[in-house]
C-alpha cells in the first residue's frame, strides 16, 4: 500500500466546533500564548493554565469527528495512512484512524510534574484538573501538552514518516509553528503534495496542489484527485 502521510492542524477540527488558534476569533486573540502555553505561564499561574485546558477538554467532550476525519479513516482501506497531527484533540482516533502521532500532546492525558513524568488518562466523567490534583506519588498533575519552548519528543518519528511519504497531505494548519511546519522539507522530490485550507496559507515555495476548501469538502476533492493520480501512474 502507498504511504499517505498527513500533517493536520486546528482547521481539521474546526467543523467539529473546536476553535482554531490564529483565525479571526481564534484562541490566540483571546489568550496570551505566554500565559497559557509556556512553562513560564505554568510557573506564574498554574490555576489559569489548568483552567484554559479544562475549557478545551470540555469543548472536546461536546465535539464529534467531522466528515474530513471520517474520510481520512476510510482511506485506510486503500492507503497506509499515517497522521501527524498538531491537534491535541482525539477526533482522528474517534473517527477510526489507527496511526496518529500527536506532535503537541493530548488533551485527554495529564502527566506528573515529578521525576519520571508519568502520564495518566483523564476520565471523561471527571475532565477537570485543578491545582492540588496530584499523581499517586504526590506531585501536581499538568496538561500533557507540548508548550512553546519545550522539546517536541515525537518530531523524529514524524520526520521519518514524512521522509517515507508516497503522497503528502497538509490540512488545516497555518504552517506557522515549527518544527511541525518544517516537516515539509523532508518530503522527497517527486512526491505529490496537497494542501486543504479554505484560506490562503502563505509560505511554501514547493509545488503544491491547493484545495481551497474546508476539511470535509476538501477531503472529498482530495480523494478524487488521488484516485485520478493512481490511474495516471
Ligand atoms: P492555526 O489556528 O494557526 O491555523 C488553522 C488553519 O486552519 C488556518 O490556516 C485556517 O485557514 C485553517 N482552517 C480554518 N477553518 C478550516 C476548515 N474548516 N477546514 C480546514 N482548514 C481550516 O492552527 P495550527 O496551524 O494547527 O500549538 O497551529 C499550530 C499550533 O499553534 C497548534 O498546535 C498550537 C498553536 O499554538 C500549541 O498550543 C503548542
Amino acid at each position: 500500500m502507498k504511504k499517505l502521510i498527513v500533517l493536520s492542524g486546528a482547521g481539521m477540527s474546526a467543523e467539529s466546533g473546536i476553535s482554531t488558534f490564529r483565525d479571526s476569533g481564534g484562541l490566540w486573540e483571546k489568550y496570551e500564548i505566554d500565559d497559557v502555553a509556556t512553562p513560564n505561564g505554568w510557573r506564574r499561574n498554574p490555576g489559569m493554565v489548568l483552567d484554559f485546558y479544562n475549557q478545551r477538554r470540555r469543548q472536546l467532550l461536546k465535539s464529534k469527528p467531522n466528515a474530513g476525519h471520517f474520510a481520512l479513516a476510510e482511506l485506510e482501506k486503500e492507503y497506509d495512512v499515517q497522521i501527524i497531527t498538531q491537534n491535541v484533540d482525539n477526533l482522528h482516533e474517534r473517527a477510526g484512524s489507527t496511526h496518529v502521532v500527536h506532535l503537541h500532546g493530548e488533551l485527554m492525558k495529564v502527566r506528573s510534574t515529578g521525576p519520571g513524568e508519568e502520564v495518566f488518562v483523564v476520565p471523561t466523567d471527571k475532565p477537570d484538573v485543578n491545582p492540588g490534583d496530584m499523581c499517586p506519588k504526590g506531585f501536581q498533575l499538568r496538561p500533557h501538552i507540548v508548550w512553546f519552548g519545550e522539546a517536541v519528543p515525537e518530531i523524529e518519528k514524524a520526520e521519518y514518516m514524512t521522509y517515507n511519504a508516497d503522497i503528502f497531505l497538509i490540512i488545516g494548519t497555518s504552517m506557522q509553528v515549527y518544527p511541525a511546519a518544517g516537516l515539509i522539507h523532508n518530503v522527497q522530490p517527486g512526491v505529490p503534495i496537497y494542501l486543504i485550507d479554505p484560506h490562503e496559507v502563505n509560505h511554501l515555495s514547493y509545488e503544491i496542489t491547493v484545495i481551497s476548501k474546508g476539511a470535509s469538502e476538501g477531503m472529498k476533492e482530495f480523494v478524487k484527485l488521488i484516485r485520478a493520480l493512481e490511474v495516471k501512474l
